[in-house]
């Protein structure tokens, strides 16, 4: 699968926002996407490990485009923008059980399992947002909301930038194409084995 764009004579990452950074989906489509990303085994700076309590956002997420995501604090965020540039990166991620300064959800024990994840650090350029934010989407359907639980992050790899969208149709498709893509690039051996990472309570 990492060979598909090499087999059709395209580079490795082809994404069509030569003529605008605006995606328009119908008359402006993007050639293909890679559904597999990075080596097959991490590399530097990855992998990049955060931790803090779920944060509320605007709720969006859930609200519009049918994706969950769980914000971490502000002061969990260095790791990441010390070292990378904003967009929309996979790896593992976990729930916690402790919720420090509120009322513990109660959340069945698979929902504290280790899940992949992918998630967006940036701009929200969508929403034209003015303060950046980490975003994170745990692939797993989850009982109930778990604001103020601890949550662990493992950063594995990077997807893609952040994009401008002209419909919110076109952002849910990216994601949803974002979910396969982390799902396909943590399906290799050297990423499995962060399931087990020192940072996640097993
Ligand atoms: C995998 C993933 C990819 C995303 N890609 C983009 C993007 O390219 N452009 C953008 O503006 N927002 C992107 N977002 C951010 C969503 O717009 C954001 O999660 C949504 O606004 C929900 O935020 P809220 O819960 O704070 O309202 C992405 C989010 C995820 C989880």
């Amino acid at each position: 699968m990492a060979d598909d764009n090499k087999i059709l004579g395209l580079p490795p990452f082809v994404v069509d926002f030569t003529q605008t950074d605006k995606v328009v989906t119908e008359d402006h489509p993007r050639l293909r996407r890679p559904m597999i990303v990075g080596a097959d085994i991490p590399e530097a700076p990855f992998p990049i490990r955060m931790a803090g309590e779920v944060q509320h956002g605007f709720k969006r997420g859930s609200r519009e485009l049918g994706c969950h995501t769980a914000n971490l604090p502000d002061d969990a965020l260095e790791p990441m923008t010390s070292t990378v540039k904003t967009g929309i990166y996979f790896g593992y991620a976990q729930v916690h059980p402790e919720c420090p300064n509120g009322t513990a959800a109660h959340l069945p024990s698979e929902d504290y399992q280790v899940w992949p994840m992918v998630m967006s650090i940036g701009w929200n350029p969508f929403y034209k947002n003015e303060k950046l934010t980490a975003e994170v989407h745990l692939i797993h359907k989850f009982a109930e909301d778990f604001y103020g639980h601890k949550m662990s992050v493992v950063v594995l790899g990077y997807i893609r930038p952040e994009l401008d969208y002209t419909t919110k149709e076109a952002l849910i498709q990216d994601i949803q194409t974002d979910i396969k893509v982390a799902l396909n690039s943590l399906n290799r051996e050297a990423y499995q084995e962060y399931a087990k990472d020192s940072l996640f309570k097993l």
